[in-house]
């Protein structure tokens, strides 16, 4: 999937772009990025500082293609922005809330 980091044009090695290099899937582990599960993507939780906010399909998809948290809050640059059509992006999404 091509991704590449904020203000940075050159596309990613395909290798670095692996959602699993950096999310790991517990939520005991203080981490790089923030675990990708059930739990930490649907509870409702202050974000980097921003008031309390969940995640849903589309706002998944916006921090996946956008780097915006469902607060609006822009994530790290060290997020890649993936361009990844919306069908597709559901079904990642799907994926992630059902393991
Ligand atoms: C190069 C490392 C890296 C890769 C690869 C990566 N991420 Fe991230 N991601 C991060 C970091 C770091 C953050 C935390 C940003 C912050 O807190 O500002 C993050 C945050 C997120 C968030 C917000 C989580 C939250 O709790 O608010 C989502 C959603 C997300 N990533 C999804 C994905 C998906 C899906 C993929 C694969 C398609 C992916 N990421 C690949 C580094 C990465």
């Amino acid at each position: 999937m091509a991704a590449h980091l904020r203000d940075d044009d050159r596309p990613l090695p395909a290798w670095t772009t692996r959602c699993v290099n950096c999310h790991v899937d517990t939520s005991k582990t203080p981490a790089f990025a923030p675990p990708l599960t059930h739990e930490s993507l649907l509870a409702a939780a202050s974000r980097r500082g921003g008031p309390i906010s969940h995640y849903d399909a589309t706002a998944f998809c916006r921090a996946v293609k956008d780097g915006i948290d469902p607060a609006g809050v822009l994530l790290r640059k060290s997020m890649p922005h993936y361009q990844i059509a919306d069908a597709e992006c559901m079904a990642l999404w799907q994926f992630v809330v059902h393991q």
